[in-house]
């Protein structure tokens, strides 16, 4: 098994060469006549005018079958066999029951309140308007629904401060075919969210196309304060770290926690920069590889688009490579275990944290310093904490990278402890 591996890892690492080099030589084309047939096209797409966007997914079921059904199943209704366990799955999974801790560490926004799971791509657009968390503005709907780009071409910068509930009222779409395909459903992927377009440029290699059409909407995002402009903070880089330095750098905090004082981040669904760099994605495997593998269903083989747990299609997400798909899935939970609980582990050590660093604020004279000092070291362990909490692969994207934030998170956790205790 080791062996086979190591000879596909040769292999892979030769192709990831040649794409490589395929990709420079997309970058330098200047006239797109002269593009060989087999380099593919930038894939941003030209925005068609507003009337001519086709934006149900229902308009493209006759020519694509197959696709179509499969992706209705992100619904996963009246289809009892696709049901998993403790994964996921039809109905919300209310994370404030199952981590306690959350409450106390999310205390003054409304994740404390409310924070189901994520649920399929059919279920977008009901969600967002469902959820009892205040939404600052129509840019909450920049990844639930396929009018999105519609909105931006009608409203530009404008839409961005729009009211939430009155913009929300003219939309009927969830996400669809238009998001990653714009009219061209088949040709490349087009990217669609004005955010990701901007966040490209930041970038020093241009994801595949199956990991871009995913960072459209799975990353960290932040609103700007002044336009509420969804703008993707990797001006720095897209590292854990980087992304922090990017705050930093700008003072921007999501709120203040009320008990202590500390400004902190709120981390949304950094996927793709969790992802980037694991042993997967040096192989060159896209997001779209294992979420929605290629699958041969009465005779024809299609793309799936049920961008589901990959566990559900373990033969065809992972089977190429991993032959003994038990082990593999084996293998995969002991992961997400290990860093679940390793997440809990540091929850509960900032929980400790806020409620003697609360005590301590009450009961006696900190100084300024002393204030600062603990402000910072609250921030960069919750920071820690909530990157790995909140990337939706409990640690599988990239196990290493998680645990390393969870062992810093938890060392800052630690020193901050440690004054305290000096403290008293
Ligand atoms: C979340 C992004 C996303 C959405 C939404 C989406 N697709 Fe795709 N589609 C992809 C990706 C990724 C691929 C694989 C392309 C690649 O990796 O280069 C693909 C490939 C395809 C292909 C070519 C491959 C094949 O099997 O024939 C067709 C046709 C297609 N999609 C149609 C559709 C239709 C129709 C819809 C709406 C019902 C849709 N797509 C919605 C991301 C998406
Ligand atoms: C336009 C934005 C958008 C794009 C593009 C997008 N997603 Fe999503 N995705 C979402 C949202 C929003 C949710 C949560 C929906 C909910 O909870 O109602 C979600 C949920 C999911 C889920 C969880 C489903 C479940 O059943 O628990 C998976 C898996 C997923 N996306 C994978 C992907 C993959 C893979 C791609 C790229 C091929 C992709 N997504 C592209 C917005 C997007
Ligand atoms: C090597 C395969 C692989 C690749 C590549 C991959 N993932 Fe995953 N992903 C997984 C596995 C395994 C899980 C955990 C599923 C589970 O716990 O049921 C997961 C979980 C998820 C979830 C939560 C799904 C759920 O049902 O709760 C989302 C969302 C997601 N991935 C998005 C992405 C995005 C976006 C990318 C690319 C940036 C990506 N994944 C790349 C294998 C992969
Ligand atoms: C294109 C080949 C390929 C595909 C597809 C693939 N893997 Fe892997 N995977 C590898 C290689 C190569 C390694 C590194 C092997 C090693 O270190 O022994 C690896 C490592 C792993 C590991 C070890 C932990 C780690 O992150 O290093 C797990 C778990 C794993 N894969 C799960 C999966 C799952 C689950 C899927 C499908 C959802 C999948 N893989 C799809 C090639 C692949």
């Amino acid at each position: 098994m080791k062996r086979y591996i190591n000879t596909l890892l040769v292999f892979v690492m030769v192709l990831t060469l040649v794409l490589t080099n395929i990709g420079c030589a997309r970058q330098q084309e200047e006239t797109p006549e002269e593009t060989p047939e087999e380099v593919p096209q930038r894939p941003l797409g030209e925005v068609p005018a507003p009337e001519d966007m086709i934006l149900e997914a229902a308009h493209w079921q006759e020519e694509y079958p197959m696709i179509y059904e499969s992706f209705l199943r992100t619904s996963r209704m009246g289809d009892n066999t696709v049901e998993d366990s403790t994964l996921g799955g039809l109905h919300p999974v209310d994370y404030l029951e199952k981590y306690p801790n959350i409450k106390i560490l999310y205390d003054g926004i409304g994740f404390s309140k409310e924070y189901f799971v994520a649920r399929g791509h059919y279920y977008s657009l009901e969600d967002v308007i469902n959820t009892a968390r205040p939404k600052p503005g129509a840019s909450c709907l920049a990844c639930k629904t396929a009018d999105y780009e519609k909105l931006f071409v009608e409203h530009g910068q404008d839409l961005f401060t729009l009211d939430f509930h009155e913009t929300v009222q003219g939309i009927e779409n969830a996400i669809s075919c238009y998001n990653c395909h714009r009219n061209e459903p088949g040709e490349n992927i087009q990217v669609t969210a004005p955010h990701l377009t901007v966040g490209l440029t930041k970038l020093q290699q241009e994801p595949s196309p199956g990991t871009m059409a995913c960072a459209q909407c799975h990353v960290e995002y932040y609103f700007d304060p002044e336009t509420r402009e969804v703008v993707l903070p990797w001006d720095n880089g897209i590292g854990i770290e980087e992304i922090e330095a990017y705050f930093d750098e700008r003072d921007f905090y999501d709120w203040k926690h009320p008990r202590t004082g500390t400004p902190l981040i709120k981390v949304q669904h950094p996927e793709f920069e969790m992802y980037t760099g694991s042993v997967h994605d040096r192989m060159g495997i896209s997001c779209a590889d294992c979420h929605m593998p290629t699958v041969e269903e009465e005779g024809e083989t299609y793309t799936s688009h049920w961008a589901k747990s990959p566990l559900k299609t373990v033969e065809e997400s992972c089977g190429r490579c991993h032959t003994d798909t038990e082990a593999i899935i084996a293998e995969t939970e002991e992961i997400q275990r290990e860093i679940d609980a390793m997440q809990v582990e540091v929850s509960g050590m900032i929980v400790q944290l806020i409620e003697d660093f609360a005590t301590a604020l009450d009961e006696r004279n900190l100084d300024e310093d002393t204030v600062e000092k603990l402000w910072d070291l609250h921030r960069k362990a919750q920071y820690r904490w909530d990157f790995v909490m909140v990337e939706n692969s409990t640690g599988f994207h990239h196990a290493a990278k998680a645990r390393e934030a969870l062992e810093q998170a938890k060392d800052f956790a630690q020193q901050a402890l440690d004054i305290l205790a000096e403290q008293q």
